[in-house]
């Protein structure tokens, strides 16, 4: 059986990482390919869109966490969304008529999530979504759409949680696509957590600084702060955008240093905003290129508070227990909040709400919580759905 999966943006690297790795064990049981039965052989194809195609944001994490090189990249690079959806389509169409894959496998809710979805449907191909039934209800966000689409497309639902199951049931997905399959980012994190502990912090800051003046040897372990920004409601609007930087520069990295790897497109926003000077300025804050898989993580286990607007960190914060501040209004990702026994408190972008909740956060302990599921077996699980599959 051939199956086809994809991969655009950095988030997705993560995920499919540990389905590959269930694939090849798969193979290594079941050696013989001209069985009888043919969804025991199992024949895999990776495709990347090339929406992110920075080294830092996407070789760096191919290396790092073993993904093979792929088999085919798109190319398609930036651009606007409707441009990287339609490139993807028009280039996606034309490798599934030569490859003529069985599945279509997406994971997460980015650009190439969507266009492959689609594409793989208008093919009549079958398609399994893995990380379904996330919803924010925001339809403002990208990914929200994107999500909507590709569930109501797909075969296959893979859940990660039991509220996304409430989800699709509400949304009137049929029962028999959708299975709990848990969380898929967490093998990652599960299969990684060993070597990234045994990185020293020193180690992070000189790989990756943007500025030799700004490593410092003394941040020591739950005496720092990491913020990521990325999302347009964050970093798109000029005055959103600068009040949060002259909170980060002014209050957050008077009290604890602070660690900041600097997503292109923030940084993008920083210089055409006129923010660039104020943070390259700064003796407490330090500013780090895009950082790989292990000194995120590694990062994310030593810090005192996350302040994050990226869905994979929430979760990550969940199961490390790194009390996480999560700028946005709203989540798909309810379970890692506070009241659902994450570590997470949604503050939105008020300056007032985020200094209130940073406070707390910074007399409470870290407190790992381990969702159902969450325990580092989800791709065989999302394997097994697609081999037992009937329909
Ligand atoms: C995308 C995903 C988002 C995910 C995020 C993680 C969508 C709709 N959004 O957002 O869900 O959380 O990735 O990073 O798919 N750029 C580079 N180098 C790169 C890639 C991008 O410089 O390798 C620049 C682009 O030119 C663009 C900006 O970064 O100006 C944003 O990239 P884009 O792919 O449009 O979306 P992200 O904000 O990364």
């Amino acid at each position: 059986m051939k199956i086809l999966s994809v991969v655009g943006a950095r988030p997705n690297f993560i995920k499919i990482a540990p389905f590959i790795r269930a694939i090849a064990e798969h193979n290594a049981k079941h050696p013989n390919p001209s069985s009888p039965s043919p969804s025991l052989n199992l024949e895999h194809i990776l495709v990347h869109t090339g929406q992110h195609y920075d080294d830092k944001m996407s070789k760096a994490f191919f290396d790092a966490l073993d993904i093979p090189k792929a088999d085919i990249n798109l190319g398609v690079g930036s651009g606007s969304h409707a441009e990287q959806v339609g490139k993807t389509m028009i280039e996606f169409e034309k490798v599934l008529k030569a490859e003529k894959p069985v599945w279509v496998v997406v994971v997460g809710d980015v650009n190439a999530t969507l266009a492959c979805s689609v594409t793989a449907k208008k093919e009549n191909i079958k398609c399994c979504h893995i990380e379904a039934g996330l919803r924010s209800g925001d339809l403002s966000m990208p990914e929200e759409i994107n999500r909507l689409v590709t569930d109501r497309l797909s075969d296959l639902l893979l859940t990660p949680d039991n509220l996304s199951i409430e989800n699709l049931r509400k949304e009137g997905v049929p029962e028999e696509k959708i299975r709990f399959v848990g969380n898929i980012m967490i093998d990652t994190l599960e299969a990684n957590r060993q070597k990234a502990a045994a990185i020293p912090m020193f180690h992070v800051l000189k790989r990756n600084a943007l500025l030799d003046h700004q490593i410092r040897p003394d941040i020591l372990d739950e005496h720092y702060a990491v913020m990521t920004l990325h999302r347009p409601s964050n970093v798109d609007d000029k005055i959103i955008f600068s009040s949060l930087v002259h909170f980060l520069t002014r209050e957050v990295s008077h009290e604890l240093p602070l660690i900041w790897p600097i997503h292109p497109r923030a940084r993008r926003n920083l210089e055409q905003f006129g923010l660039w000077q104020e943070v390259l300025e700064q003796k407490n804050m330090v500013l780090l290129h895009p950082v790989d898989y292990h000194d995120m993580l590694r990062l994310n286990m030593g810090a005192k508070v996350m302040l994050t607007d990226s869905g994979g960190l929430q979760e990550e914060c969940t199961v490390l227990g790194t009390p996480c501040l999560t700028l946005r209004w709203n989540t798909e990702r309810p379970i890692t909040l506070k009241e659902h026994g994450g570590a997470s408190v949604l503050v939105g972008n008020n300056i007032d709400r985020i200094r209130q909740e940073y406070k707390i956060t910074l007399s409470q302990k870290r407190l790992p919580v381990r969702p159902e599921l969450w325990d580092g077996h989800t791709a065989g699980r999302c394997l097994q759905a697609i081999i037992n599959y009937t329909h």
